[in-house]
């Protein structure tokens, strides 16, 4: 598959409507009949034909033939979708890098007016033309291995849930949207700049992941962590997945954490276990790395408070044993 960009630039109008109508259509059908895509994309059966037969020359378009003659789309495809729909937003003006590829997510470095798209709430009327600013234009992939799954047994599958990658790529960057919007600025995250289908778009945070990085004072840098992690819970929110990995170091030696679409309320009831195991997992990594050793109870009397934080009314656990001393 050539380059996202490179593949953006090489779609005129017609290819981007033929796309978004093949989404719009997978709600409802695995394949989506060659009628409802003419119908969507207000094209003419001809035009929509040619157009559609250059897509899966492409490999952007699949078709099937049996029972009937359908379309569908892959991420590659979904991917131009969302980079459409954030370039005609203004929202995005370059699109750059490869800066990560994920279990769940490929993430690209782009240039765009940071502000918020004229979809979003809070986006200002006519704006002049603002400065570019460097943002991580970030791709989901939740639903990759049940894609592949529903794929390869398609013809068993006709009654199954239509989508479920597309669906749960949505909730992937949803989540990780909402969790960007409730924590930041008071917590050091990527400042959220806008969500279209599957992608979010952030400020882009220069610096390295924390388990690439020879920290020279590793103490202070895991409390600096470790009170971000705090400043989450007491806002309700833990990260459930923190490590060395979705932690970013900035060159200024400032703390910023990413990665939050698996975060999870303070009061869901594994709430307590998932931010005993964030801890643990920096503990352990400052342990390896460093030979720094802390205490998990005490680490974990850090980011609890003297109040417990979020906790749950009337729920016991490690924070009620920590209170209680
Ligand atoms: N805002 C950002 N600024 C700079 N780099 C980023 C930013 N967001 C993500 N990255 C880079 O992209 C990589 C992948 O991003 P992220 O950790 O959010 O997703 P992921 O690792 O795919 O998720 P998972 O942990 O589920 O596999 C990061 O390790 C980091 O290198
Ligand atoms: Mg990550």
């Amino acid at each position: 598959m050539e380059n996202l960009a490179d593949a953006f630039l090489r779609l005129d109008r017609k290819d981007i409507s033929l796309l978004k109508a093949i989404e719009r259509g997978m709600r409802h059908s695995e394949w989506v009949p060659i009628e409802d895509v003419i119908a969507i994309a207000r094209l003419s059966p001809k035009g929509a034909s040619t157009g559609l037969s250059r897509l899966v020359e492409k490999k952007l378009v699949s078709r099937t033939t049996e029972p009937y003659e359908g379309y569908q789309i892959g991420f590659a495809a979904y991917d131009l979708v969302a980079l459409s729909d954030l370039v005609d937003r203004d929202v995005v003006a370059f699109l750059g890098d490869l800066l990560g590829v994920g279990k769940e997510s490929v993430v690209f470095e782009a240039l765009g007016s940071g502000a918020p798209g004229p979809d979003e709430p809070g986006a200002p009327p006519n704006r002049d033309e603002p400065p570019l600013v460097p943002l991580a234009v970030k791709f989901h992939r939740q639903g990759r291995t049940s894609f592949k799954h529903v794929r390869r047994a398609r013809d068993h599958l006709r009654d199954q849930p239509r989508c479920a990658w597309i669906h749960a790529a949505r909730l992937g960057a949803a989540r990780e949207w909402r969790t960007l919007k409730a924590l930041h600025p008071e917590v050091r995250v990527p400042r959220p700049v806008a969500l279209s289908h599957h992608a979010v778009v952030m400020e882009h945070v220069g610096g390295a992941e924390l388990y690439k990085v020879e920290l020279e004072e590793p103490e202070p840098f895991l409390e600096l962590i470790l009170k971000e992690v705090a400043s989450a819970w007491r806002r309700g929110i833990v990260h459930a997945d923190l490590s060395a990995y979705n932690v970013l170091v900035g060159e200024d030696g400032e703390v910023v954490i990413i990665d939050w679409p698996q975060a999870v309320s303070s009061r869901d009831p594994r709430a307590q276990e998932l931010l005993e195991r964030d801890v643990k997992n920096l503990l352990d990594h400052f342990a390896r790395k460093y030979h720094l050793v802390v205490p998990h109870q005490e680490a974990l009397a850090t980011v609890v408070g003297d109040d417990g934080g979020g906790r749950k009314e009337g729920e016991t656990g490690w924070v009620d044993r920590i209170l209680e001393g």
